[in-house]
Parts: C-alpha cells; structure tokens; sequence
C-alpha cells in the first residue's frame, strides 16, 4: 500500500501541486473476528439459518433478524471506531483436503476502508472535482446493502460489478486476482468493493443491490455517479483475511460452493451511532495522522483515541450446528456442492482498487 500511494501522492503533485497530505481520502475500521455462522440478516431475514457459512465482523448484535437499529444498539463491536457498529459479512473460505474433506480457514480480522472516491450525478459533468473539495456523504441511516453475486463461476471483464471482487495473494507474491489467487499465499485476503452512488430514496431492495449503483463514469472504485444513483456516498471496499500459510495446493472453496472466487461477495448493515461524525471524517481524519489527527471527528474515545479492535462474541448464540471448528467436515454445511474451476493461471492484472 505504502509503495502505491506514494506513486499516487507522486503524479497527483506533479499533475496540480496539492500536497500528499491533502489526497489522503481514506480510513479503515479494523476489526477482528466476530463470528462465523450460517446465518444472514439481509439475504436470509428472520430464517433460522442462512444458504451458507459467512465469516463475520462489527456490532455484536448480529442474529437471524437484524435491523439497522438493533446494529446502532449492539452492546460492543469488534472494531476499532467506536461510534461504528456496523455489522460486515462475507462467505466463509475452506480448503478441499486430500481425502477430500473441507477444513475451515481461520479468518484472521477484516480491514473496512471507507473512501471519498465518488461524486454526485450533475449534468454534463465528466470528471469528480478535487477531492479536496468533493466529499460523499455519509453512508445514510438505514442502508442495507450487498456486494457481489454468490452464484458467479466466471468472469467477464466487461462488468463493473465483477470488477468489484479481486482478491489478494499477500506473501510470498504479493498480487491480486479475479479469481482465487494461483499463487501459494501466506493470507488470502478476499476482497469486495461496494457501488457508491445512492438512488437517495431506498434504502434497500429486493435483491439488495439496485438502490445501489457503480459510477457511470469511471471505475468501480471511483467516479462520477450515474443519474439515476445521482447521490456520492463513502464508498466501502472490505479485506477479509484468511490463513493459508500452511496450504500448499490451491484447493479452496467458498462456503456457498464457489471454487473459483468470482462468487465471492459482502454484506452491510449501517450501524454507525453517529452519522455527522461519520459525514466529517474526510474532511476531519485527514493527513499523515488520519483518525489520529487532533480535529478528527471519529476521535473520540474516553482518552480521546478512536478505539481498538477486540474479540467480542456475538449476543445471540449461533445456529447450533458443525461447522469446521471440531475439524474437518465430510460437505459443506448446508450440503453446498462445490462448483467451478480451481483457478489454473493468473486471470487478470494486478490491481490495487483502493490505492487509486
Ligand atoms: C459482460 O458484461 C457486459 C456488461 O455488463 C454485458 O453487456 C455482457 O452481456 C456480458 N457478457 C456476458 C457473456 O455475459
């Protein structure tokens, strides 16, 4: 990240002559593990159990029927900014053993960047004003919102949506993929970037993507929004990171039975306390310091710290059912068939969405 943003801070002051304080447009939220269940308050709403296992960081109160509400009244989170209790969720990684049992992948903490990337729909326009002087607004109260689609075992370059999912090989390479990474890697970080451009009515829908749109000029990680989304919001991009050190082989599966990683995708629910604080913390969080700086409105804490991560457990007990921490397991849970190709060689170039 250092190396790239350097590069970034490089041809921006080279190109207009701000200061690599000023192009600082991000903050993360670094969370460690909540839970990890087979159940999912925004695809799955009031069912006992959900299609697949997720892996699960942020407000405590993470159950079969979670509301935004019941999120802001989570009694903890596992992440580091404490007017934050957002609840992140992901599709659980197992690896395919020899005798062709799954064995869970323990995810070691997620990373939440929240980015300034967007700008409103406006007549004409073609290009995002500086973000010294664009800000998207807050994520609003109430979004619910998905990322990704589950079912995908292909790629296909020409979606701004499919763009959206890459995952990270980090160490020994250090590269990033469409596809599950080809590459032996000491974590898997799979990664989603979510649309940030609002329709500024719904605040969810049916398929819980279509209040949400992807700028219409531009990149999935950045640009102008289209009319019909016309409202910039902060864009999420999320980093779930597996341990793979010890697999030597590339047999990984998606607990909703994806072999391929195309179908890997994200789940939020806003939960955050504060959404002036929130709707202040680009402008506010800025420079070398970010969520340290003096003025930053996320620095809050009793000693005036923006908190820390830690290990909390979920308020309501999880489905009882075996999921791989006893173990390896003979199917996946919910007897999810696996499906899809391993990846066999690397299927796109490296791209390092949030260092744009
Ligand atoms: C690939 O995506 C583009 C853009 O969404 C779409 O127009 C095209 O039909 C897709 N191709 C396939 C084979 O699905």
């Amino acid at each position: 990240m250092s190396v790239s943003k350097a590069l970034l801070a490089a041809v921006l002051l080279s190109a207009s002559s701000v200061s690599a304080q000023d192009v600082y447009d991000t903050f993360t939220v670094n969370c460690n593990r909540l839970t990890t269940q087979r159940r999912d308050p925004i695809v799955s709403f009031g069912s006992p159990t959900s299609d697949h296992v997720h892996a699960v960081v942020g407000g405590t109160n993470f159950k079969a029927d979670t509301t935004n509400e019941d999120a802001i009244n989570s009694k903890a989170t596992t992440c580091d900014k404490i007017l934050d209790n957002s609840i992140y969720w992901v599709p659980q990684l197992y690896h395919i053993n020899d005798d062709g049992r799954y064995e869970l992948v323990t995810h070691i903490g997620s990373a939440i960047y929240y980015q300034n990337r967007a700008c409103d729909y406006e007549e004409g326009r073609t290009s995002c004003p500086s973000i010294k002087t664009n800000f998207a607004a807050a994520l609003p109260a109430g979004l619910r919102m998905l990322s990704g689609d589950k079912d995908l075992r292909t790629f296909n370059q020409s979606d701004i949506t499919q763009r959206a999912i890459n995952h990270h090989c980090v160490g020994p390479v250090d590269e990033e993929t469409n596809s599950l990474p080809v590459a032996h890697c000491n974590i898997i970080r799979a990664q989603v970037t979510f649309p940030p451009c609002w329709d500024g009515i719904n605040l969810d829908s049916d398929d819980h993507k279509s209040h949400m749109a992807f700028p219409a000029i531009g990149e999935f990680h950045g640009g102008v929004c289209p009319k019909s989304h016309p409202i910039a919001v902060i864009q999420l991009f999320f980093e779930f990171n597996f341990d793979t050190a010890k697999y030597t082989d590339r047999n990984f599966v998606f607990a909703q039975g994806d072999k391929t990683g195309y179908g890997f995708h994200g789940d939020f629910i806003n939960g955050w306390v504060d959404l002036e604080k929130l709707g202040d913390a680009h402008r506010t969080c800025t420079g070398a310091q970010g969520v340290n700086a003096v003025a930053c409105s996320l620095n809050v804490g009793a000693d005036g710290s923006p908190g820390h991560a830690s290990n909390q457990s979920p308020e309501v007990e999880p489905p009882n059912e075996e999921i791989g921490f006893n173990g390896p397991l003979d199917a996946l849970p919910n007897n999810k068939i696996p499906t899809g190709d391993t990846p066999q060689a690397k299927l796109s170039s490296r791209v390092f969405p949030r260092d744009y």
